[in-house]
């Protein structure tokens, strides 16, 4: 059985992928994830207001003193509340290349062009084998237009992929009219990959305190089907290698996965909740399913179930909505 796998430039043992978690806020989390049997590591993320909220805060408070920025900020979490500050994240980075062998893919998360986007090259020089770019943005004001929105978001990969020599992946929410377009944009930049999809983390309302507070559940498998659907849509039709994040726990997503036509399967809430070894569980049962199929290696089975490949592509176009509403039968 030919597990192996490429992705951005990498060559991987198979294709379960760690995506970014807090594992690897410590270097003895990137040694699990190896151990564990990750391909190849995700860092979690370096966020944007990181970066700059240090800078802001620091500027204002030297003009105007300290009291009357406090309350806007008062939401975002503290500087000392980031568990590393944007120089021991470049610390930690260097120093878990020099201990784990399998690729790792360091992460940059926030949404506007900016000095922010430096880190991308600072991530570069501490060793990174590749970035991931994370854009997570609610589009909050009504002035604001799907294009640009779409046009910021580009603006940034493109400032990002300049910046580096190294292949940069771009990982995005679901919440696009047109996602198809859109990821033809991701083409035009340079990027290698597109990871999808973010899950977004709606607040939720404490009716104890009437506060808005935020929550955090980790996925469950159904909520591959959302990234099985664009990965089967957009295989073969983008110049861009695709993986899939979201709902992977089992061998079974994984194989979905790569019948969609992704280029590796990443896993983080499984991962949480079994440990890192789950990996090595996912992969045997991956490799049944192939071999119980009759598929030799992951290059024979990536797309075979892709918009371009099945028999009836209409199941991934409206005709299913029609066909899903039609099929459900009421209680007699
Ligand atoms: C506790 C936690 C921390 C995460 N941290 C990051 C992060 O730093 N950067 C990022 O891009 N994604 C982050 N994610 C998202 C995951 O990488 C992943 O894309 C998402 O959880 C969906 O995959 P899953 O269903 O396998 O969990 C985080 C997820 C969780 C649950």
């Amino acid at each position: 059985m030919d597990l192996r796998t490429t992705y951005l430039g990498l060559e991987l043992a198979h294709p379960l992928v760690a995506s970014a978690s807090p594992y690897t806020e410590k270097l003895e989390g990137f040694l699990r994830l190896e151990d564990g049997g990750a391909a190849a590591i995700v860092m979690h993320s370096l966020f944007e207001e990181q970066v700059t909220l240090e800078e802001e805060m620091l500027d204002h408070y030297l003009h105007y003193g300290h009291e009357s920025y406090a309350e806007a900020l008062s939401y975002f979490p503290r500087a000392h509340e980031y568990r590393l500050t944007p120089e021991r994240h470049l610390d930690l980075l260097a120093r878990a290349k020099e201990r784990v062998s399998v690729p790792i893919i360091a992460s940059l998360n926030g949404v506007s062009r900016g000095g922010w986007v430096e880190y991308a090259r600072l991530f570069q020089e501490a060793g990174a084998d590749a970035l991931e770019l994370n854009l997570y943005y609610i589009p909050t004001d009504p002035a604001l237009s799907g294009a640009e929105v779409e046009a910021m978001y580009l603006d940034t990969i493109r400032a990002v992929v300049e910046s580096v020599a190294i292949p940069v992946a771009v990982k995005v929410g679901h919440a696009f009219t047109a996602f198809a377009h859109f990821a033809k944009g991701v083409e035009a930049t340079g990027a290698k990959a597109l990871v999808l999809f973010n899950r977004f983390y709606q607040p939720d309302f404490d009716l104890e305190t009437l506060s808005v507070v935020p929550t955090l559940t980790l996925s469950r498998p159904y909520e591959v089907l959302l990234r099985l659907h664009w990965v089967a849509l957009l295989y073969g039709r983008v110049n861009l290698e695709l993986a899939l994040t979201g709902g992977v726990h089992s061998g079974k997503e994984a194989a979905k996965a790569l019948l969609a036509g992704a280029q590796v399967a990443m896993m983080t809430s499984a991962i949480l909740e079994k440990g890192p070894r789950h990996f090595q569980t996912v992969l045997a049962e991956l490799e049944a399913i192939m071999e119980e199929k009759g598929y030799g290696s992951v290059a024979e089975m990536r797309g075979a179930m892709s918009y371009g490949r099945v028999a009836e592509p209409a199941a991934f176009e409206r005709a299913n909505y029609l066909k899903v509403l039609g099929s459900y039968r009421l209680l007699p």
